[in-house]
């Protein structure tokens, strides 16, 4: 097996997002709520930089913190399906030999991103799902039993279903018969991570209950290798965020991480997410990049994406609800 491995690498890093923002967050106790989740999760992920520890096990771990927070649409914060369930989507990749895992339409899991790194590291598969996903859970005691979706998830449930504009054009043609309103698209709550290591090996990790509303059986861009994450150590590690559709035909983690072999992460991330707004608009996503140089690279094009960073250059964290307030 070839493994490509930098050596040496001048910093070592970790970049966060908590999902792209279409409205900014009024706020003030829902913007202090995501920064302290922020300030967590990533103080977990470069803690284990700093002990030696590879870039898997650091954006392993500030996901999962992430996904227990309940602050994002991730792990229990996760949004809901039209028939009220949670079905969530996560992954995982090592740039060191481009290994992979990601689970898709998953209940009843904690952490999702770990799920997803057993998928990479004790199967030989890349992608497992539903109930297949769901056994292989069980065999590692990673099931529990799913809880039903908490109030604050079943009163948006409520408002969404019955007063937002429908967006979901297709959808709701095929569904009209069982709903009474149309439904709305809503902010993109996924989460993610890109890291390098004290080695300059490269990883990203995703995690995200989906799209608001979604269709029994949806999987986005967050379960789709080269769509919602991808990492190499020939180029870099990116991860995406936004409508898990138009990412996914974009491929846009691999086109991004394609970028970092000529460019850095910055111009890859903005370039990319260029793309993906001449194709599709705004406010259809957002993504963040490292690249081999321990570069990294914010780009959105929504009102918001908090975000947060830190690297072995000065140790210190910044958290921003916007970039380039952040730098
Ligand atoms: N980007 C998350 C999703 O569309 O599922």
């Amino acid at each position: 097996m070839t493994q490509i491995k930098k050596k040496n690498s001048s910093s070592f890093g970790i970049l966060i997002h908590g999902g792209t923002k279409i409205k900014k967050v009024g706020k003030n106790s829902e913007i202090d709520e995501i920064k302290k989740s922020l300030r967590s999760s990533i103080s977990v992920g470069f803690d284990l930089l700093k002990k030696g520890k590879s870039s898997v096990d650091s954006v392993e771990a500030s996901v999962a913190v992430m996904e227990d927070g309940g602050v994002f649409n991730a792990g229990t914060g996760s949004c809901l399906t039209i028939d009220k369930k949670v079905e969530m989507d996560a992954s995982i990749m090592n740039g060191k030999d481009v290994s992979a895992g990601s689970v898709g339409m998953v209940q009843g899991v904690q952490n999702p991103i770990k799920l997803a790194r057993q998928v990479m590291e004790r199967t030989d598969h890349v992608m497992m799902v539903s109930g297949g996903a769901l056994k292989f859970a069980k065999l590692l005691d990673m099931y529990i039993e799913q809880n039903e979706p908490n109030q604050k998830l079943i009163n948006k449930f409520n408002i969404l279903i019955k007063t937002a504009k429908n967006k979901w054009g297709k959808n709701s043609d095929l569904l009209a018969k069982s709903l009474d309103n149309p439904y709305p698209d809503q902010d993109h709550g996924t989460v993610g991570a890109v890291a390098i290591d004290r080695e300059g090996n490269v990883s990203a990790g995703v995690s995200t209950g989906g799209r608001w509303l979604k269709m029994h059986g949806r999987i986005g861009d967050s379960a789709v290798i080269g769509g919602g994450f991808y990492a190499d150590n020939r180029s870099g590690a990116a991860c995406a965020t936004g409508k898990g559709e138009f990412i996914m035909r974009r491929c846009l983690c691999k086109f991004a991480c394609d970028q970092m072999q000529f460019t850095n992460a910055s111009v890859s991330s903005k370039k990319s997410i260029t793309l993906l707004t001449k194709q599709f608009g705004k406010n259809t996503g957002g993504l963040i990049t490292v690249d081999t140089k321990g570069n990294f690279g914010i780009a959105y094009n929504t009102n918001q994406m908090p975000i947060a960073l830190i690297d072995s250059k000065n140790e210190k964290i910044k958290i921003a609800m916007e970039y380039p307030k952040l730098i």
